[in-house]
């Protein structure tokens, strides 16, 4: 609507090629094209994260872009097309529900990485962190991790870091 040109297109399945210069294009696991949702998005790229992670296996769901490329978007989304956040907490709270035999310890933390320093997004006194290593894993030092037990408290608190 304001008049900006796609100067990237998806070409297929795999391949961004460049608008004014065809010879220009980069492969990927998987490109989706403008038209896709970010509920496709998330079946495809995240779900098998999320579902992994609660079998045991560490996972990142990681949105890397220049400004307005549309990290937010895709990650928050908003109230009639959510994003990967709400979409996955949702995922995990069913998946819990699914699984009466096993017991679950949810956790949330959330911190920002602004000009290489760590902040504790739900404890204004946690800033400039360390990320530590020992036997149990990578870590960081000091980070609230506030226990949840619904999706809407869970995200309640990720509303409550964006402030
Ligand atoms: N797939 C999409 N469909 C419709 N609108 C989109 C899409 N992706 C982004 N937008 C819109 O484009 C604008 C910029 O997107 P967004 O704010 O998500 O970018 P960002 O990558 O988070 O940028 P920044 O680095 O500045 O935070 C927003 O108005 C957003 O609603
Ligand atoms: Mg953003």
């Amino acid at each position: 609507n304001k008049g900006d040109e796609v100067a990237w297109y998806a070409d297929g399945d795999n391949m961004v090629r460049n608008e004014y210069n065809p010879s220009i294009a980069y492969a990927f696991d998987k490109v989706f094209g403008p038209a896709t949702t970010t509920r496709r998005v998330y079946d495809v790229a995240a779900q098998h994260v999320v579902s992994g992670a609660m079998e045991g296996i560490n996972g990142t769901v990681f949105a890397y872009g220049v400004t307005s490329s549309g990290k937010t978007h895709t990650m928050h989304g908003e109230q009639k097309s959510p994003g990967i956040i709400p979409l996955a907490v949702k995922d995990v709270f069913s998946i819990i529900q699914d699984t009466p035999g096993r017991e679950f310890l949810l956790r949330v933390s959330y911190l920002e990485i602004y000009n290489e320093v760590i902040n504790d997004l739900l404890d204004p006194t946690g800033q400039n962190l360390r990320i530590r290593e020992d036997a149990q894993g990578t870590y960081v030092e000091g980070i609230k991790e506030e226990v949840v037990l619904s999706p809407a408290h869970a995200l309640s608190l990720i509303a409550s870091g964006e402030g």
